[in-house]
């Protein structure tokens, strides 16, 4: 008996009014693995999120997520799944641990301290535990976003562009959170428009593009798809260093020290 994938999508279409935004969108996610949704701005990516986690009905088409379908099931749907948006959803006023706790509140969960100290141990913000979330970085209130989304481990996460507007160091963090959670079984689909983050996260990247998924694949599959390497003539600018030996020659005198003759004492001549 094979597994059925943590999510499979059929068919699936959507319009807003006279903008047919998706228009048969299929794929499949294997169980623990990390997808990407690679599309530009506007390509329809959260659209297609929103429908995955009951928040938006779709036109035609069918999805299951952790086995049940979005349309009939939307209950089950969303005990299985975390969603996190684009922009954090943290509480400025309250510190990184009081947010956890609150969320493990609301959800009724023995222990919510514990659970708080867990998830801030997990993604490095033990330390900043009991500052007010006025005071993060944007890395880590984008990190504390994901842990919030984590309480009462879902085994889908679906992460909205998590690291868009990002700087380098902070994405860093966040990729590192995301590949964390793969390692720990959970399926993690997120939406990027960034071809980096996909290549460094993804076990597989689908391409939405006007409405459709045109490429879905490995990352080795995706770039055989590339034409092949060519070789290109490209004119070279010289550097500083070969225009100043050109100015004094480059041939030196016998016995000069020519590793030295830029900037370096001469004892002698
Ligand atoms: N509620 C809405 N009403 C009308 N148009 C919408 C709505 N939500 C999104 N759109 C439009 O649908 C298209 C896809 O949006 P979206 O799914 O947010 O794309 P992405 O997340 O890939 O940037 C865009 O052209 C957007 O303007
Ligand atoms: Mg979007």
């Amino acid at each position: 008996m094979t597994a059925q994938p943590a999510i499979r999508v059929q068919g699936v279409e959507k319009s807003y009014e006279q903008l047919h935004v998706l228009r048969g969108v299929d794929f499949e996610v294997e169980r623990g693995s990390i997808f990407a949704l690679l599309g530009s701005n506007g390509a329809g990516k959260t659209t297609l999120v929103k429908i995955l986690a009951t928040l938006l009905r779709a036109d035609a088409g069918t999805a299951t997520v952790h086995g049940f379908d979005v349309a009939t099931a939307a209950a089950n749907v969303r005990e299985s799944i975390s969603l996190t948006g684009q922009f954090a959803a943290v509480d400025e006023i309250l510190s990184g641990k009081e947010n956890l706790v609150l969320v493990a509140r609301l959800r009724h969960l023995a222990n919510p301290g514990a659970i708080a100290d867990e998830l801030l141990a997990r993604f490095l913000l033990t330390d900043a535990g009991d500052r007010k979330v006025g005071t993060y970085s944007g890395g880590m209130r984008r990190r504390l976003d994901i842990a919030m989304s984590l309480i009462g481990n879902p085994p889908v996460v679906f992460l909205d562009e998590p690291t868009t507007g990002l700087d380098p160091q902070a994405r860093n963090e966040v990729w590192q959170a995301v590949r964390d959670l793969a390692r720990g079984g959970t399926t993690v689909l997120l939406t990027t428009q960034y071809l980096e983050e996909a290549e460094q996260l993804a076990d597989r990247i689908a391409i939405l593009h006007e409405g459709r998924i045109i490429v879905d694949g490995t990352l080795a599959e995706l770039k055989q798809l590339l034409p092949p390497a060519k070789v290109e003539y490209v004119e070279k600018q010289p550097t500083l260093e070969e225009v100043f030996l050109s100015i004094v020659g480059a041939d030196a005198p016998a016995g000069a020290d020519t590793a030295g003759a830029v900037g370096a004492d001469r004892k002698e001549r």
